[in-house]
């Protein structure tokens, strides 16, 4: 069954702005050192624009579990975005992995399985979740 759906689009150059200011804690904050280290190693050399859509499916994961609780108060107040990972395998295709408080959390709703699709083209980044129920 599904519980719920989230979507999110990072407009690519505000990012980089972000990324591009030395004082701010934002990459440790939000990325995993996998991910950090993934999105350096692409071809093509444009780290940004992989870090980008990797925010993009944190924000939509976010949505679609809250969705998951519409009508009633979210269960965490603070989230620790390196606890909800993109990982990808060797052909590219992403998938999440939940870490943490954020693993624990969402274990309270049952078995549940997030599918995410992540698009990027000119200035966008755009990420899709779904939450579905297994149980
Ligand atoms: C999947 C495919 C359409 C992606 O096209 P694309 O235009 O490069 O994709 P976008 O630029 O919109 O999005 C890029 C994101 O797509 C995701 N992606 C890449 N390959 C993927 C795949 N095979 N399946 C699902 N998602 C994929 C990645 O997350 C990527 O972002 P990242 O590199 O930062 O992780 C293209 O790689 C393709 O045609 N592959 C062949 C797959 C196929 O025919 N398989 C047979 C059926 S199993």
């Amino acid at each position: 069954m599904i519980l719920a759906v989230g979507v999110d689009t990072v407009h690519l150059p505000s990012f980089r702005d972000q990324l591009a200011d030395p004082a701010s804690a934002f990459v440790i904050g939000t990325f995993t050192v996998a991910e950090r280290v993934s999105s350096e190693a692409r071809p093509g050399g444009d780290a940004a624009r992989h870090l980008a859509v990797r925010f993009a499916a944190k924000e939509a994961f976010l949505k679609a579990w809250d969705g998951a609780y519409w009508g009633r108060e979210p269960v965490m107040e603070t989230v620790e975005l390196t606890d909800i990972e993109v990982v990808s395998d060797p052909w590219g295709r992403p998938s999440l992995q939940l870490h943490g408080e954020v693993a624990r959390a969402v274990a309270k709703l049952g078995e549940v399985r997030a599918h995410v699709s992540l698009s990027h083209d000119g200035d966008s980044a755009v990420a899709f979740v779904t939450l579905e129920a297994r149980s």
